[in-house]
């Protein structure tokens, strides 16, 4: 999950990573006050998910909080690479003598973390990386150990940094790294970190990504979804504990267990082509236990995708036998018709595995309208895409 740099700067400021005052704001006249309180110049800033803001226009600098409202009208509402701008931090404006460049990041390919530092921040890393390499100073953490200061101290001196500022950095470094270490991200970057006129320096831009991984262990983390940002759908899955994955298809696919669901998008797109190139629309598994509760749930928020057509039910029995898993679609059909979901969409159910002849007779004494059952994958994936490729 990546950050916005407010989000960045709070977690910079929570772990003693010298930082600007600022506040957010999501009108000009929010800024206005955001500027009022913090006093003198400021900076508005874009937020948004991306780099390059400065180029883009939307970092601008006001000389007061009349201009901030000015400025911030100006940015808010603005596409930067395809980013729409719905808030902006308004931050005391430094008065920059240098701009560094310092981050830490997991190295996948050296199974290792990484930290680099160099003296030329403020612009593209990746111009600096490739044009002088050498001004770019990268050294590899050893997990066990950690940032500490005389490793943090051989990247500074490696990176050439002024005399006058290492001490400061050494020190971000190794509070970088706590950021980077105890709130489980696996980037964090500071860009440009600045020297300011008065001596000191400070982080002026902030990005970081978290290990959405780790987030059973870091329950503050949760503030940070964005939700406006995440599909709908997903987010309603989530909140129920399943697992949804947004396609570009026709067919909704509901399966038990990761191994069946990636085979049953495999075999409805094969079996799509005939169908003039149907696609799965979605999929969600429903896991081990596929209760009443779960289908109703699954079958919800895949009828909720208005992209689908046809659904294809696909359930393997093992631990949750065929029987348990039919009654739990007959309940589910009940219970969304209960909840006033009419089910519009022809559901093609597929059991095989533990007790699967009693869940198909299950299935066909409860004779449910728009449900179909097909002994064989294969034969269902290929009745799927035939009813979504007739827009059924
Ligand atoms: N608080 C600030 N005071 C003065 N200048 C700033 C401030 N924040 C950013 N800048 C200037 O704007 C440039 C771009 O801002 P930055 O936050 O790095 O956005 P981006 O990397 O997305 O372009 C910085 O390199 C810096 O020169
Ligand atoms: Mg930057």
């Amino acid at each position: 999950m990546d950050l916005f740099e407010h989000q960045a700067q709070e977690l910079f400021a929570k772990h003693g990573v010298p930082v600007s005052r600022n506040r957010v704001a999501t009108t000009p006249d929010e800024a206005y006050a955001a500027a009022a309180e913090i006093g003198g110049r400021v900076v508005v800033k874009a937020q948004v998910k991306t780099g390059g803001r400065g180029k883009a226009g939307g970092v601008k600098l006001a000389d007061g909080p009349d201009a901030a409202r000015e400025v911030a009208g100006a940015i808010l509402g603005m596409d930067i690479k395809g980013h729409t701008v719905h808030k902006v931090l308004v931050t005391e404006a430094s008065d920059i003598v240098d701009e560094y460049y310092a981050s830490l990041l997991l190295d996948r390919s050296q199974r290792a973390f990484l930290a680099m530092v160099s003296r030329q921040g403020g612009v593209d890393i990746e111009q600096v990386a490739a044009e002088s390499p050498e001004a770019l100073a990268r050294l590899h953490v050893d997990p066990a150990r950690g940032l500490d200061p005389d490793t943090a101290r051989r990247l500074v001196t490696d990176a050439d940094l002024p005399d006058e500022v290492r001490d400061a950095v050494v020190d971000i470094l190794v509070r970088l790294w706590d950021v980077f270490r105890k709130e489980d991200a696996t980037l964090v970057e500071i860009n440009p970190l600045a020297r300011l006129a008065d001596g000191t320096v400070r982080a002026l831009d902030g990005k970081v990504t978290l290990d959405g991984n780790a987030r059973f262990r870091q329950p503050g983390h949760g503030e940070f979804v964005d939700i406006s940002a995440t599909d709908p759908l997903e987010v309603r899955a989530a909140e129920k504990h399943l697992n949804y994955v947004k396609l570009d298809g026709q067919v909704g696919v509901i399966g038990n267990g990761a191994g069946l669901v990636m085979s049953t998008l495999d075999v409805v797109a094969y079996a799509g082509e005939e169908f003039g190139g149907v696609r799965p629309a979605n999929f969600l598994d429903i896991g081990g236990g596929a209760s009443a509760e779960v289908m109703a749930d699954g079958l919800e928020i895949i009828l909720g995708d208005p992209d689908v057509r046809s659904v294809f039910v696909n359930v393997f029995g093992g631990i949750t036998a065929c029987d348990a898993v039919a009654d739990g679609i007959v309940q589910a059909v009940g219970l969304l018709t209960a909840r006033g979901e009419t089910i519009t969409k022809p559901l093609v159910v597929r059991l095989d595995g533990n007790n699967a002849a009693q869940g198909r007779k299950i299935l066909a004494e409860a004779a449910l309208d728009g449900v179909l059952t097909v002994d064989t994958m294969d034969g269902a994936a290929r009745l799927a895409a035939e009813l979504a490729g007739k827009g059924a």
